[in-house]
This record gives structure tokens, C-alpha cells and sequence, in this order.
């Protein structure tokens, strides 16, 4: 269980539900607070878990003033930023402007941004590098399809992009990584454990080849891709995996605070 408690690994686990294209500004402070009181009942400890929502950029003021007004331990993040510092650019969002929010996190290079807006890995390393140029921590998504494992096997696509990524931040320091196998996100299908953490140790790899060991040893590898609280015990426990990126779970309130409960479900 090496890879679920931060005495071991000196990582703190990360549960970040990515809530896509849902919940308007209203939506999101009802289900802030709602998940807030959920976790505070549960008496979560946020110090050794971290728990972050990632709302449509609409709501990102909304919840930022909520969790600062209420002093909530809860963090947030945007789904996405552009890689331009500002300018001619209609329907943009900068990181600067995200950063002005006090944001902390930013998911970057999410495979419905690579396949539907079709992103390149020049764009998602150029948006790593603006994200970190602003102070706001990327969670930098990789994964290969269904296409890709028979091609290639589990983890040489992921490894590419993750390179690519981060081509353009050759002194990152703080970064997490979440593996997403497109496969299985939303299907309800997913990887087994063993399948995350081979992947996700390779992808250790790559971050102590590109940014030294040190800071491979402090970087948080997520596992997403139909994460629910019947199965985060699974990835949580092993050595790679620090924690999940929870797409359809995390709009379920008793579902995510579940998820964010892991440690109830190792038992530990
Ligand atoms: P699901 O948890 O719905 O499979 O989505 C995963 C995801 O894409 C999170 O970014």
C-alpha cells in the first residue's frame, strides 16, 4: 500500500473531480457547500488528502469566493487555458486571468481537448508552460486509445505525450500527471489497477528523465477513467498511483465524498 499514504511516498494523494460540461455558477456553490458539509460530517482530513473540484470556467469566481468566504479546504481548478498571454484571441480564458482567481490547478491537454478540439502536443506543452509561467499547477492528462494499446501496447503513447508535454517546461517543479486511458473514460470500463500503475511508474520515468528525480518523487500521478468509490481502493493502493481524476463520480456528492474517503475503503 506504499502508494496511498503520504508517510510513505512524502505525496500527498489527490482526489480531483473534473466535472466537464456540468453545473452552472448556482449549481456549483449548492454542490460546494453540499460536498463540503459531506466531508466535514465524514471528518475528512484534508491534510491527508487533498480534494479539488474542476467546474466550467463560469463558475470558477462563484466557487472561489465560496471557499475563501467560508475558508473551505476544499481547491479548485479550471478544465482548461489557453496557451496565448492574452490579445486577439475570442473565447480564450489566459492563465493570468486564472491566476488572478487565486485558481490552483488546471487540467491541460484532457483527451476530449485532444480529440474533439483537436489539440496537438505542441499546444498542450505551450499551455503547460503558460500555466506554470503563472503559478497555476497544470494536471498535465495523458492516455492512449483503444487503438493505441493493441498498436503499441499500455504505456508508449502516454510516455510520448508526456514528453511532449513537457517539452517546453524543461524547470517545472510542480506539476501532477494524471493517466487517463481514453478507453476508459466514461465507458464504465476501467483499467485494472495493475494496468494504471504499470503505466503510471513508467510515467515516473519519464518525469525523472525530463525534471530529475527529486521532482518525480514529489509529483502526483493520478489514475482517471471510470473511477468510483467501489473501486479507488484498487488504484490507491498501488506504489504510483497518488490519486484519481473522477469524471462522472465526482457530480454524485455521496459518490465523490466516498471517493475523496478512500482510506475507508483500504481499510487503513
Ligand atoms: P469518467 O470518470 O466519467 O470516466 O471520466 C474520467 C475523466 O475524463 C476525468 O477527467
Amino acid at each position: 500500500m506504499a502508494g496511498i499514504t503520504t508517510s510513505t511516498t512524502g505525496r500527498i494523494p489527490f482526489i480531483a473531480g473534473n466535472w466537464k460540461m456540468n453545473l452552472d455558477h448556482l449549481q456549483a456553490i449548492a454542490f460546494v457547500q453540499k460536498l463540503a458539509w459531506s466531508l466535514k460530517d465524514a471528518r475528512h482530513d484534508f491534510a491527508a488528502t487533498e480534494v479539488a473540484v474542476f467546474p466550467p470556467f463560469t463558475d470558477l469566481r462563484s466557487v472561489q469566493t465560496l471557499i475563501s468566504a467560508d475558508d473551505l479546504e476544499l481547491k479548485f481548478g479550471a478544465q482548461d487555458v489557453s496557451e496565448h498571454e492574452s490579445g486577439a484571441y475570442t473565447g480564450e480564458i489566459s492563465a493570468a486571468f486564472l491566476k488572478a482567481l487565486d485558481t490552483p490547478y488546471v487540467i491541460i491537454g484532457h483527451s476530449e481537448r485532444r480529440t474533439l478540439h483537436s489539440e496537438s502536443d505542441e499546444q498542450v506543452a505551450a499551455k503547460v508552460s503558460a500555466a506554470l509561467k503563472h503559478g497555476v499547477v497544470p494536471v498535465i492528462c495523458v492516455g492512449e486509445t483503444a487503438d493505441d494499446l493493441e498498436l503499441h501496447g499500455p504505456s508508449a503513447v502516454p510516455v510520448a505525450q508526456l514528453r511532449a508535454a513537457l517539452a517546453q517546461a524543461p524547470d517545472a517543479k510542480d506539476i501532477v500527471v494524471a493517466y487517463e486511458p481514453v478507453w476508459a473514460i466514461g465507458s464504465g470500463k476501467a483499467a485494472t489497477p495493475e494496468q494504471a500503475e504499470q503505466v503510471a511508474a513508467q510515467l515516473r520515468i519519464v518525469i525523472a528523465e525530463v525534471l530529475g528525480q527529486d521532482v518525480a518523487d514529489a509529483t502526483r500521478v493520478l489514475y482517471g477513467g471510470s473511477v468510483k468509490s467501489s473501486n479507488i481502493a484498487g488504484f490507491m493502493r498501488q506504489p504510483n498511483v497518488d490519486g484519481a481524476l473522477v469524471g462522472g463520480a465526482s457530480l454524485d456528492i455521496a459518490e465523490f465524498a466516498s471517493i475523496a474517503q478512500f482510506l475507508k475503503h483500504v481499510g487503513v
